[in-house]
């Protein structure tokens, strides 16, 4: 094994073709690699408002999503946050290392909060301190996420350094990014300048990994274009034209370059047929899967008791580490 895995998902809206392509493919093709822990994240899906029944049926959908795209139960850890309480206990003691300064910098809060800073909840604020005790809980020492993760997977890095050296420990690992160039950042079809998101108003800005064949077909079809003719990739003229390249790319496992080349002749009407083909072939065993699963509710909620024990274990022991290296009192 060439190091421990953690990465998660938040149950906060529609599980989306970034999320597969930035994240969850790449968990699967790691898991035989690392020793792998997977976690849907619920406690940081409250940072911002949720339904409580909705955000207990897109924890499932969530954990379907992994089993579905190929995750193997037996190899890998798969649990939800809320089941193991020393992720909180961690984040507080991260809370009393983290300067404010270096929260002030995460560009996600300065988006997510925008103009109404003083009224965004503080846990919107203090999410990136959770998300650092989420890795180190278990000594992770690798984490692969999308693009948009990198500035926090950093700050989990700053503090672990801060830790060891206030404690002249050298407890926590200071883990790294992973991240797959070829779908670091999937873009909305509708506007290829903005990432492709769970919380963008327009559905017609993503495939979620739901969506049905039909569905999938009809939101290529009506994804922005432009008037050149001939698919190239140049992100900075020719935006949607080079997220649509870099999706078939990424779907088909291809190099960029040589899916360039094949297109640069054809059509967008065309290029989109394909490119519908493709995802349907792709996505469709996946949300065949997730559907099923999803029927099952059983299945699934034995996966995540069973991640919770295996999670559970690590995590309480590490906890229980650093409790002793702060100075609590063993109980
Ligand atoms: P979240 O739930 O927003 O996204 C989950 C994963 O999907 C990736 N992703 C994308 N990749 C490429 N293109 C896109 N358009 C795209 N949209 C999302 C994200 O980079 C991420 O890898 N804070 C995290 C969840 C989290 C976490 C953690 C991750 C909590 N604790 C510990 C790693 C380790 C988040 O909100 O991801």
């Amino acid at each position: 094994m060439k190091g421990r895995i953690f990465s998660g998902i938040q149950p906060s809206g529609n599980l989306h073709l970034g999320n597969y392509l930035g994240a969850i493919r790449n968990w699967v093709r790691l898991q035989g690699d690392y020793e792998a822990i997977y976690c849907v994240v619920d406690l940081h899906a409250i940072t911002v408002p949720q339904d409580p029944q909705t955000l207990r049926e897109r924890t499932i959908e969530v954990a379907a999503s992994f089993v579905a795209a190929g995750l193997d139960v037996e190899k890998t850890t798969i649990f939800a946050q809320s089941h193991v309480a020393a992720h909180p206990q961690l984040a507080w003691v991260f809370n009393c290392v983290t300067p404010l300064g270096w929260l002030n910098r995460m560009t996600q809060f300065k988006d997510k909060a925008g103009k109404k800073k003083d009224q965004a909840v503080a846990g919107l604020y203090t999410y990136p301190v959770l998300m650092a005790a989420d890795i180190l809980l278990y000594r992770a020492t690798h984490v692969p996420v999308g693009e948009d993760q990198k500035q926090h997977v950093e700050l989990a890095r700053d503090i672990a350094g801060a830790f060891n050296r206030k404690y002249e420990q050298d407890f926590f690992p200071l883990p790294e990014p992973v991240i797959q160039e070829e779908a670091a950042r999937i873009m909305s079809l509708r506007d290829g300048s903005r990432k492709m998101s769970s919380s963008d108003p327009s559905d017609q800005s993503r495939i979620n990994m739901i969506d049905d064949a039909d569905t999938i077909a009809q939101k290529i079809k009506r994804a922005k274009s432009d008037s050149e003719m001939g698919l190239s990739y140049d992100p900075e003229s020719r935006p949607e034209a080079s997220n649509l390249l870099q999706i078939y790319a990424a779907l088909a496992e291809e190099p960029r370059s040589k899916v360039e080349a094949e297109f640069s002749e054809t059509s967008f009407a065309d290029f989109k047929a394909r490119l519908s083909d493709l995802a349907v072939a792709k996505l469709e065993p996946i949300t065949m899967e997730m559907r099923r699963l999803m029927d099952d509710r059983g299945e699934i909620e034995k996966i995540l008791a069973r991640g919770a024990a295996k999670a559970e274990a690590i995590a309480s022991d590490n906890i229980a580490k650093v409790y002793d290296i702060v100075g609590f009192l063993p109980r």
